[in-house]
C-alpha cells in the first residue's frame, strides 16, 4: 500500500532514503566512548579472533560487492590476508581453510543457498564462520558461530540498496575491532576511522541533497545500448554495483572495469557517445590513484566517451574531462563507496523508471534465492 511505501510510489525509492538513517541504526550502540568497539553481540571472543591467520569472505549479488569493498579495508586496517569469492565458486574449487581461518557470509536475507551452503563447507572444515545479516533468526546466522546484524530494517525492493550500505558498515566494524584486538600499528589511524564513520550517516545525507540532477540525467540515457562504469580501488567494486544495479532495474548492458585494465583490451569498445560512469578516488591518502584515474578518463574522452564522473566536492582537477559531473562529499578514501554508490543507485532505479519498469519487482529475479 501507499502507505507502506512512505508515500513513495515504490520501495526502492523509500529504501534508498531511509541509507542516512539504516547507517545510524547498523552504528547505534557499537561504538563506545574513545572509539572502543563494543561487539560482543558477534559471539566470537578476543581470544579466537587474535588467532586468526586468514580470511575469507563468501557471498552473492550485491552481498558480494560488499565483501570485495571489506577487503580494501580489513586487509589494510589488520594487516590479515584476506579473499573474497562468490559462494557458488567457493567449495567446488577445495578452498584451503582451517581453525585459523575466519569465513565472513555476507547476505541480506540470511537464506541465500549458496552462500548457506558455503558456510556449512566451511564449518565442516573446522572454519570459523562470521554471519553479517539482515534478517533475525534466517539461516545463515543460525549455522554460524557468530552474527552481526545490519540494522537496515525490512528491505521489500528486489534490487539491494540500504542494505548494502549497511553491509559496508558491518565489514568496517569488523575490521576495526579485529585491529583494534589485535592491537594493530594503525592505533590513530583506526580512531580517525571510527570518527568519521560517525559521521557517514551525514554525508550520505548530503548525496540525497543534491542527487536531482542524477536523475535528469539518468533519464536523458534512457535509449544507451550500453553503459560502461570504471574504478580504482573501492572505486572498483563500486563501479561493479552501479553495473550490477542497471543491468537488474534497467535491464541494460552495463559492465564494470578495473581503470587500469582498460587498457588492455576494454577500451577497444570506446566510440562516440558511449556513456562511461567513472568512480574518482577520494585525494586524501590517494593522491597517487587520483592521478591514475584522470589519465584514465582523458583516454576515453579522447576516444569519444561521455564521461559521467562521480568525484569528491571541490576536486577541480576532474572538471575538464568531465561531460557530467557528480559530487559527492569528501571522505576517507575507504569509507567513499558509503557516499559513491547513492549516486548509481539512483541513477539505474531513475533509468529504469524512465523506461516504464518495475524497480520492486525486476523481470526474472528473486529477493532471495533460496536454490543453487
Ligand atoms: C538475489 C537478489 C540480490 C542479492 C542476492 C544476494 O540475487 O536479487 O539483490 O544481492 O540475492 O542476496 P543475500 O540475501 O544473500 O544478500
Amino acid at each position: 500500500s501507499a502507505a507502506e511505501k512512505g508515500g513513495y510510489e515504490y520501495f526502492m525509492l523509500k529504501e534508498i532514503v531511509e541509507q542516512p538513517r539504516a547507517v545510524a541504526d547498523t552504528l547505534l550502540g557499537r561504538v563506545g566512548v574513545e572509539g572502543t568497539l563494543t561487539l560482543d553481540e558477534m559471539r566470537l571472543s578476543a581470544h579466537d579472533l587474535r588467532d586468526i591467520s586468514k580470511i575469507v569472505i563468501i557471498a552473492c549479488g550485491t552481498s558480494y560487492h560488499a565483501g570485495l569493498i571489506a577487503k580494501y579495508s580489513i586487509e589494510h586496517w589488520c594487516r590479515i590476508p584476506c579473499e573474497v569469492e562468490v559462494a557458488s565458486e567457493f567449495r567446488y574449487r577445495d578452498p584451503i581453510l582451517d581453525r585459523q581461518t575466519l569465513v565472513i557470509a555476507i547476505s541480506q536475507s540470511g537464506e541465500s543457498m549458496d552462500t548457506l551452503m558455503a558456510v556449512r563447507y566451511a564449518r565442516e572444515q573446522r572454519a570459523r564462520v562470521l554471519a553479517i545479516c539482515n534478517v533475525n533468526g534466517s539461516t545463515i546466522p543460525r549455522e554460524s558461530d557468530g552474527v552481526l546484524y545490519t540494522h537496515a530494517g525490512p528491505e521489500v525492493g528486489v534490487a539491494a540498496t540500504k542494505t548494502f550500505l549497511t553491509q559496508l558498515i558491518a565489514c568496517y566494524l569488523v575490521g576495526l575491532y579485529l585491529a583494534q584486538v589485535r592491537n594493530q600499528k594503525f592505533g590513530d589511524e583506526i580512531n580517525a576511522v571510527i570518527e568519521q564513520l560517525a559521521k557517514m550517516p551525514e554525508q550520505v545525507q548530503q548525496v540525497l541533497d543534491t542527487v536531482e540532477p542524477v536523475r535528469t540525467l539518468a533519464r536523458s540515457l534512457k535509449d544507451a545500448k550500453t553503459v560502461l562504469f570504471l574504478g580504482r580501488h573501492v572505486g572498483y567494486p563500486v563501479a561493479m554495483e552501479g553495473a550490477l544495479k542497471l543491468k537488474e532495474l534497467a535491464y541494460m548492458h552495463a559492465e564494470a572495469f578495473a581503470a587500469g585494465e582498460l587498457k588492455h583490451g576494454s577500451i577497444a569498445l570506446i566510440e562516440d557517445g558511449v556513456p562511461v560512469v567513472i568512480v574518482v578516488p577520494s585525494r586524501e591518502g590517494r593522491g597517487v590513484l587520483h592521478d591514475k584515474i584522470l589519465s584514465n578518463i582523458q583516454e576515453i574522452r579522447a576516444r569519444g566517451a561521455r564521461t559521467i564522473v562521480i568525484a569528491e566536492k571541490g576536486d577541480d582537477a576532474v572538471r575538464p574531462f568531465a561531460d557530467e559531473l557528480i559530487e559527492i562529499p569528501a571522505v576517507p578514501t575507504l569509507l567513499q563507496p558509503l557516499v559513491s554508490t547513492v549516486p548509481m543507485q539512483v541513477f539505474a532505479c531513475e533509468l529504469a523508471l524512465a523506461k516504464g519498469n518495475d524497480v520492486d519487482q525486476p523481470r526474472n529475479l528473486a529477493k532471495s534465492v533460496t536454490v543453487e
